[in-house]
């Protein structure tokens, strides 16, 4: 994709990974949006990166997510560039008492929200020149770990959605791309990722995909950075079973 003159939606860009990407972009001198849930943080970021826009929007609710779309639609017609990357993960124990409440939150979120958001926007950004979707999956799309497995299988989901969106919008305007990160500091499971030493650090994960992005290094459209060949590959590469041992204790 272009890396300057874009009008960017960054779903999830409260914080961590979006929050990341969003002033990476902000900085190259693109329009930014950002949505997400929490008021605060999108008045705090929009006073603290003069010119970006913050929305607020619950993916999960098919209605605003329609509504939100025609103001887009109507506001910033120039709309180019859709990042999905909201999204929540939890863990969860398929033996204990049933409970599939929080199975739903992540399809609804990760899932759900995804297919919507490219549902109600796909139209405007067919009729651009130059667009692209950006979608943010996860390393553990390709090794989950099994005290995460309606996460994981959320991404597993994304990154075959991704594979057909690609080659149906061949020929189109559309770039679609996917995200695949690697452990990173973010809040995403708790305020102690955010100083795990086994996570990688946010500011060194966005240096290293803006760096991809420009150099479009981005092979059959993954943007992969050095610290998730390992998951992103293992299969491929014959390690799926010691990598899966790894992160299952099996
Ligand atoms: N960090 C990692 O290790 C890692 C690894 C692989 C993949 N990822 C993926 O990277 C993406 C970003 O996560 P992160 O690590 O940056 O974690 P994060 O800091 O917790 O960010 C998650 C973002 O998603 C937004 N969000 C969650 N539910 C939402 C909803 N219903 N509607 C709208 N926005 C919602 C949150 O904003 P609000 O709370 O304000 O709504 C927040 O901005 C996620 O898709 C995650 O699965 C992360």
């Amino acid at each position: 994709m272009q890396m300057t003159g874009n009008t960017i939606l960054i779903t999830g860009g409260t914080s961590g990974i979006g929050r990341g990407l969003a002033e990476a972009f902000h900085r190259l001198g693109n329009q930014v949006i950002i949505a997400g849930r929490r008021q605060g943080r999108l008045d705090e970021i929009m006073a603290a990166n003069p010119g970006m826009i913050g929305f607020q929007l619950d993916v999960r609710n098919p209605a605003a997510i329609d509504a939100f779309a025609a103001r887009v639609r109507e506001k910033i017609p120039e709309l180019n560039v859709l990042v999905n990357n909201a999204g929540i993960s939890r863990p969860e124990s398929l033996t204990a008492e049933p409970d599939l409440s929080v199975a739903r939150d992540i399809i609804e979120t990760n899932v759900m929200g995804v297919l919507h958001m490219t549902a109600a926007l796909l139209p405007a950004l067919k009729t651009k020149p130059r667009s692209a979707i950006i979608t943010t999956t996860s390393g553990l799309a390709f090794v989950p770990r099994n005290n995460f497995p309606t996460y994981c299988a959320s991404k597993a989901f994304l990154h075959s959605w991704l594979k057909s969106l690609r080659i149906q919008l061949r020929g189109s305007s559309i770039e679609v791309l996917e995200l695949v990160p690697p452990y990173v500091q973010t809040e995403l499971s708790g305020s102690h990722q955010m100083s795990d030493p086994h996570a990688m650090p946010l500011a060194a994960y966005i240096d290293e995909v803006m760096r991809l992005l420009t150099g479009r290094n981005t092979p059959d459209g993954e943007i992969l950075v050095e610290r998730v060949k390992g998951e992103r590959w293992a299969e491929r590469d014959g390690n799926y079973a010691r990598r899966f041992a790894l992160f299952n204790g099996t």
